[in-house]
């Protein structure tokens, strides 16, 4: 089967599609080929510089974190999935490599059936997004229909998730993006839009409940004056100065979260997706030998939603 594999951190170099022997699932896994992956914002940090993936050379010798694909085999514990089911999830750090054909995962893992109508590489885009924004929103946030949120990078896989999310809680929204944005951000449901190129989004007499900066460009510092009294300052970069003040600014490692609580999250977000309340965000494909392009892209910093890999 074809994978891309790396061995040592580096540039988009060290990124090599090799040819590895088919895996086979144990008794409580499925073996799922995957048709589709996402080179999410945090893969060429992890190709490029140790840390979250190994000291000395990389630990998981595959990228990606999420995929799309289809049941191929059963192992004869399974019960949740059956041969033939078209699934969607995230591996989580310790089950990390989704840039592969085939993937063993245990059944209980953050995997779920994917809506019929969406394709493989919708589904992959899904789990990214939601998975982040769900937990800052509704756990730390709190969010509540009616509230003002002004989100920060709302053209990224993060933003484009917070976007429809808080948009489906009954948020009245304000997304923050670039010129070249603005119409994708409003497509997908925001009521303002803050052209951050032509704008200082702190410039405003406008108060917000929460404040979700999903790229991690702001400071609670530079945005607390635009909070309400009990308003929460959430982040997906988590600096010095936030964890100094954990009552309004808030963060979190979304990806350690329990795969249990994954799974729910994922068939809340299919009740969504069915009810074509929340639509797939996808910027630009690439073939599994396009690895090195698509990282190249993705580490700019400027997507629009999610890169997919077709395999
Ligand atoms: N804490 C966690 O658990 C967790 C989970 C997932 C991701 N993350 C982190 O969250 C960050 C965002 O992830 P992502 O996948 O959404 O990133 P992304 O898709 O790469 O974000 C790119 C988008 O951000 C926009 N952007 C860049 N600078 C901006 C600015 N100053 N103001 C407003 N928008 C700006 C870009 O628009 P323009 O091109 O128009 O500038 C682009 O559309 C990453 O650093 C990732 O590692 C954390």
């Amino acid at each position: 089967m074809r994978a891309v594999v790396y061995e040592r951190f580096g540039s988009v170099d060290v990124l090599e599609v090799r040819d590895l022997p088919k895996p086979k699932p144990k008794d409580h896994e499925v073996l799922i080929r995957i048709h589709a992956a996402t080179v999410a914002a945090e893969d060429p940090g992890m190709r490029a510089s140790r840390g979250l993936n190994g000291i000395r050379k990389p630990k998981h010798p595959i990228l990606g974190f999420y995929l799309a694909g289809e049941v191929e085999e059963v192992g004869k514990e399974v019960t949740r999935f059956q041969v033939g089911d078209q699934v969607y999830g995230n591996t989580g750090l310790r089950l990390l490599g989704t840039y592969v054909e085939y993937k063993c995962m245990p059944e209980s893992a953050a995997i779920v059936k994917k809506p019929d109508h969406i394709t493989y590489a919708e589904a992959a885009s899904i789990p990214n997004g939601a998975l982040t924004s769900l937990p800052f929103l509704r756990d730390l946030g709190k969010i509540k229909r009616g509230q003002k949120l002004l989100i920060l990078g709302a053209s990224g896989a993060v933003g484009t998730a917070a976007v429809q999310l808080a948009v489906s809680f009954g948020a009245e929204v304000t997304g923050v993006c670039s010129t070249s944005n603005i119409d994708l951000v409003k497509r997908l449901g925001a009521d303002n839009v803050i052209d951050y190129s032509t704008q200082d989004f702190t410039e405003t007499k406008h108060r917000y409940d929460i404040i979700f900066d999903a790229v991690g460009k702001s400071s609670y510092g530079r945005c607390k004056n635009l909070l309400t009294e009990k308003g929460v300052y959430l982040t997906t970069i988590p600096t010095a100065s936030n964890i100094l003040r954990r009552k309004k600014s808030k963060f979190s490692a979304t990806g350690l979260r329990a795969d249990r609580k994954k799974v729910q999250d994922l068939h809340f977000v299919n009740t969504l997706i069915e009810s074509q309340v929340y639509q797939p965000v996808i910027d630009r494909y690439y073939a599994l030998e396009q690895i090195k392009e698509a990282h190249s892209y993705v580490e700019k910093g400027r997507k629009k939603g999610n890169v997919i890999i077709t395999l």
